[in-house]
């Protein structure tokens, strides 16, 4: 039999991205990342929708001609059906819908954070299941277990902000662009994390809360009148950035290594934006030489939302006979539990 050629799409917040995996292995990935919601200091959902309109047609035929096969040559076609924006997901779904019916080919429904959990399979070395999965992003934090068959079990998650949430939360407070992941990690490099002790909220199980660090750092920031804060800002806003990174990493990097301890699995893969985090990386690297496990993390480009993601997960449903029916609708609050 033919290897299955898969066509992912993904448009479940503001990157409109499509991407091409035949017999498993990428073949291309194309990510158009808005632009229209820079001055806005965060994603607005009916500019997104808009955009997504204008892009996805030019997307796919990029992701079609760089992978080098045509339409004919695509066995199914898998896209993001939530969790999301109502709007955005809406473009990219009814977009596979049709394109999936005028081929006769068969849909198949990722979810989001089915994506991100096999993000660790488009490249380098894959881990074998079972392995723990953090999925730190903008929208979600949650440690999970990946089993075979597509089984995976919810070990925690955030009771509040997601992790990148918080990021840009910060940011914000700190007078830094959008989104704040980066930019905070990038500042966070030249200031001290032991500048200030922000509280590691530590709750029962595997649960994550962040909105506490998020408004301790308002609290701080607070007690200066306009002046003095321009004035600590100026001077330490590289502190604050390190000292606020270090707790978010202390919190997750120790769910980790509890998890691992709990559970005995060995292979931990940390996936989503936030695990583009540099001093996230450090630490869970040093964690995994200290506690013997080993550590998967995606290549930057497959850490931000993008469609290969969505076509690998595709592929595993694919050889897993789990396709979808044309009636598959748009869900933003879906879970993955
Ligand atoms: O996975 P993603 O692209 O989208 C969602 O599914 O949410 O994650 C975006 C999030 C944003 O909150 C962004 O600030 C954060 O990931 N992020 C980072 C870094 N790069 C992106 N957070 C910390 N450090 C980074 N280097
Ligand atoms: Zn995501």
């Amino acid at each position: 039999m033919e290897p299955p050629v898969i066509l992912g799409i993904e448009s479940s917040c503001d990157d409109t991205a499509a991407a091409v995996v035949a017999g498993g292995a990428l073949r291309s990935n194309v990510v158009a990342s808005q632009r229209v919601h820079a001055g806005f200091g965060g994603v607005v959902p009916e500019l997104a929708s808009r955009a997504h309109q204008r892009l996805i047609v030019p997307v796919v035929e990029e992701a079609l001609a760089e992978a080098g096969c045509t339409r004919a040559d695509l066995t199914a076609v898998a896209v993001t059906y939530g969790p999301g924006l109502a709007g955005s997901l809406l473009v990219g779904l009814s977009f596979a819908k049709a394109f999936a019916f005028g081929l006769g080919r068969p849909l198949i429904g990722v979810n989001h954070l089915e994506g991100h959990l096999y993000s660790v399979f488009i490249e380098g070395p894959r881990p074998p299941r079972p392995y723990l999965c953090l999925v730190v992003s903008g929208g979600h934090t949650q440690l999970m277990l990946v089993e075979d068959g597509l089984r995976h079990t919810l070990l925690g998650k955030t009771r509040d902000d997601a992790a990148g949430e918080a990021f840009d939360k910060v940011a914000k407070l700190l007078g830094l662009g959008y989104p704040g992941g980066p930019v905070i990690d990038r500042l966070a490099q030249t200031g001290d994390p032991a500048f200030r002790a922000f509280p590691r909220t530590r709750l029962d199980g595997y649960d994550f809360s962040f909105s506490g660090l998020k408004t301790s750092v308002l609290y701080y920031l607070n007690r200066f009148d306009e002046a003095g804060r321009a004035a600590l800002l100026e001077r330490h806003r590289a502190d604050i950035a390190a000292a606020f990174q270090q707790a978010v990493v202390d919190v997750l990097v120790e769910a980790v290594r509890r998890a691992v301890a709990d559970t005995g699995v060995r292979h931990v893969a940390i996936t989503g934006g936030v695990s583009a985090n540099s001093g996230l990386r450090a630490a869970a690297e040093a964690a995994a030489a200290q506690d013997g496990f080993t550590l998967y993390v995606p290549p930057l480009a497959y850490c931000m939302d993008n469609a290969a993601m969505i076509a690998v997960a595709g592929h595993i449903k694919w050889e897993a006979g789990r396709t979808s029916p044309l009636t598959l609708t748009a869900e933003p609050a879906l879970a993955l539990s």
